[in-house]
């Protein structure tokens, strides 16, 4: 399967549009590449794409990509959108799909309780088009199209969409989706707040595992005065520290580990900043838009 990575980086983007923090200026004045905000495209057959997340730039993001192009009147090659969370900086951009004739939307019925009822997302959409919502269950499978089938998997976290539904499952989920002609597997993990037991067990082995690389340090947004939240109580494991992600994640052995979902504070976006090289000498890449993974 092919994998593109349409936006890299967490809520805001980079630069955010109020941020004028070190890596913000360095991608204005030209030192660092802008990053849009975080979603993934996947293809088994580079005919049909499902997206994973719908980012608030989703409309540069399908013009940036060829293979998102419609191939004749109003003909798209995206199949579906498969959500994560119900989270603005992943579901915003379903509102600009709305020219639709029909979506299909995976979401848990949690995330689609809070599109519905909280945000109000899908039940505006649903003004627009119709909207096929496939209820995803964590721990089963969903058959997404010839070839190229899902695991969708339950990913605890204290974190709760300000909007959000009350549930405590399925508020966030991970997905691991494989190519059954060529055994290729990929892990999707934009938002996890600890590599519990369970979590390792879905990664491990994993050509491709794309995690969480919000934050460098627990405590960066506090540090900048940005918010009183750690990166932790927001659901996003940091990098750095004794229990951090990049002391782990080596462990599980996946054949490329790449960060996405990186928030603009986070220092490992400047190619010569101490931070990146870390990364590099563990074996662990920082996604950039317009990535493409052969999975
Ligand atoms: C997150 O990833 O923690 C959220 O997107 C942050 C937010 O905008 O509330
Ligand atoms: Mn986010
Ligand atoms: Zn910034």
């Amino acid at each position: 399967m092919l994998l593109r990575v349409l936006g890299s980086a967490a809520g805001g983007g980079s630069p955010q549009w109020n941020c004028g923090c070190p890596v913000c200026a360095a991608v204005r004045s030209g030192a660092a590449p802008p990053r849009t905000q975080s979603s993934i495209a996947v293809s088994a057959d580079h005919r049909r794409w499902f997206l994973l997340n719908a980012s608030p730039d989703l409309r540069a993001q399908f013009e940036a990509f060829a293979g998102l192009h419609p191939r004749g009147d109003r003909t798209t090659p995206l199949e579906a959108v498969l959500l994560t969370d119900a989270e603005l900086d992943h579901t915003l951009g379903l509102l600009l799909l709305r020219e639709a004739r029909a979506l299909r939307v995976y979401a848990t019925p949690a995330t689609h309780k809070t599109l519905c009822d909280g945000s109000g997302i899908l039940s505006t959409l649903r003004h627009y088009c119709t909207v096929d919502w496939q209820a995803v269950v964590p721990g089963s499978d969903l058959a997404l199209a010839d070839g190229l089938s899902c695991r969708a998997f339950d990913v605890p976290t204290a974190k709760r969409a300000r909007f959000g539904a009350e549930a405590d499952h399925g508020r966030v989920v991970g997905y691991r989706l494989t190519d059954e002609r060529t055994g290729g597997t990929l892990v999707y993990l934009p938002a996890a707040q600890s590599l519990t037991a369970a979590l390792r067990t879905e990664i491990e082995g994993c050509g491709c595992l794309l995690f969480d690389g919000t934050c460098w340090r627990d405590d960066e947004l506090v540090r900048l005065g940005l918010t009183g939240r750690t990166a932790r109580e927001m659901g996003h494991l940091p990098i750095d520290g004794p229990d951090g992600s990049l002391s782990q994640l080596p462990s599980l052995a996946a054949g490329r580990t790449i960060l996405v979902h990186i928030n603009n504070t986070n220092p490992v976006l400047l190619e010569d900043a101490p931070e990146r090289r870390a990364l590099r000498e563990s074996g662990i890449e920082v996604a950039a838009d317009g990535l493409e993974v052969q999975v």
